[in-house]
């Protein structure tokens, strides 16, 4: 089975070396970043070039290295590499350098570097027992970690004498898994201080959920959207600063607080809502799972296997479809965007189906995403592409349904700021 190939995003990522034995081992994580195709900066101190050659931190990281603070003085690098990074990780780090670090000092470019940013800093110490366990060693660490730098290791096990105790560095891949945990989490709060308000002005109309055509008092035709997408879309789009109004069809999370909800069940219902409500929209989210058919009649009572017979044949009737009527009574500032689930496994195949759907919708965008038993629907995680009218992708993101939502509305918001 060949899964969409969504690129994993690559990150700037300082590794600061400091003056440990175990400053060889340093260069295992240099290496798996940059085979996990990260860009890695690395900044040893002068006594961790004594443990381990400026050449190998150099081959393995493929950059330069840093170690002098005096040293390109005229780029103000003691600021700027920091300043820079998503991430900076101090692989090994002495009993001497978190004390450093958890007193605010200075004294070299790895500490100016870690004092001037604001990035998220991942610590992996590695040193004798005693040093560790020295209560001077574990107040700072413990200062550190409530400063929320991530402390990973160390581990216990054999050091590099004869002993065996707590000292020893963490290994290579829980380091890089931490390294890589900082990063992500730094990106996504810096992204979201940068998005923060960012739609104050705009109206948002978003539908979400799976409608409910009725057969009889007591059955219906439904689907298995439970309308958590839509609702993060809502969610995002108010936090972000926009007014929202939900058009809700039988959602199975709770709507967020600070939108207008509109609850609908069927089609039709839905139409209505949307028809009454879309002229006042700046932007038009369409996410629910809307049914293409409802029964040409529903029941006034119940349907009675008894008045049947074996075989039950029902009439079924198009819906509306709400997405192309607002595209074609819509004004020419509003932004629309409809979704496309589908569950063909190969993905050209996928993408050719949603440019056909895109052309015929005439909407802006269609948000693409497979759905299936094992996908898309009523799960946390997520996979979209996004494509424009012309059918090409520009936009796709993997990861739960809120970091997904903040990617469709930083599109819509990109396509409304350029239109001004
Ligand atoms: O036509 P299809 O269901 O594949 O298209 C999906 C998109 O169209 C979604 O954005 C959905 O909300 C919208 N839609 C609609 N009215 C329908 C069917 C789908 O607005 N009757």
């Amino acid at each position: 089975m060949t899964e969409p190939a969504v690129q994993a995003p690559s990150w700037r990522i300082v590794v600061g070396v400091t003056g440990g034995i175990a400053a060889y081992k340093a260069v295992s994580v240099i290496r798996s970043l940059v085979l996990l195709g990260h860009h890695v900066d690395v900044i040893a101190t002068e006594s961790a070039l004594r443990f381990v050659g400026a050449p190998t931190l150099e081959a393995i990281s493929r950059n330069p290295i840093r170690t002098d603070l005096y040293e390109n003085v005229d780029t103000v690098q003691h600021v700027s590499i920091g300043q820079s990074a998503d991430v900076i990780a101090v692989v090994p780090a002495t009993a001497n350098t978190i004390a450093k670090l958890a007193a605010g000092m200075a004294d070299d470019l790895l500490t100016n570097s870690i004092l001037a940013s604001r990035s998220p800093v991942v610590v992996a110490p590695a040193m004798h027992t005693e040093m560790w366990q020295h209560p001077a060693t574990q107040a700072n660490a413990s200062r550190l970690d409530e400063r929320g730098v991530t402390l990973v290791g160390p581990d216990s096990g054999r050091l590099t004498g004869n002993d065996e105790g707590p000292g020893r560095l963490a290994e290579t891949d829980e380091i890089v898994n931490a390294i890589l945990a900082a990063a992500r989490r730094g990106v996504r709060e810096r992204q979201d201080a940068e998005r923060a308000r960012d739609l104050v002005g705009q109206d948002i109309l978003v539908t979400a959920g799976g409608t409910r055509e009725p057969i009889d008092p007591v059955r219906f035709l439904g689907n298995r959207s439970s309308g958590r997408q839509g609702v993060a879309v809502a969610a995002r789009a108010a936090e972000r600063g926009a007014e929202v109004t939900l058009v809700a069809a039988n959602i199975e999370v709770q709507p967020p607080e600070n939108v207008n909800v509109i609850r609908v069940s069927s089609a039709q219902q839905m139409a209505n809502a949307c028809a009454e409500l879309a002229p006042r929209h700046s932007m038009i989210v369409m996410a629910a799972a809307v049914a293409d058919f409802r029964p040409e009649h529903e029941q006034a009572g119940k349907i009675k296997k008894e008045s049947t017979g074996d075989d039950l044949t029902l009439t079924f009737v198009k819906n509306p479809d709400i997405l192309r009527s607002l595209v074609e009574v819509r004004s020419q500032d509003q932004l629309i965007v409809g979704f496309a689930a589908e569950t063909e496994e190969d993905e050209a195949a996928r993408l050719d189906l949603a440019r056909a759907k895109i052309a015929r919708k005439g909407c802006d965008y269609l948000v693409l995403n497979r759905v299936g038993w094992n996908h898309g629907f009523g799960r946390e995680e997520t996979e979209i592409q996004i494509l424009n009218l012309a059918g090409e992708v520009v936009s796709e993101a993997v990861g739960d349904k809120l970091s997904v939502a903040d990617v469709i509305l930083d599109l819509a918001n990109l396509d409304v700021a350029n239109r001004d």
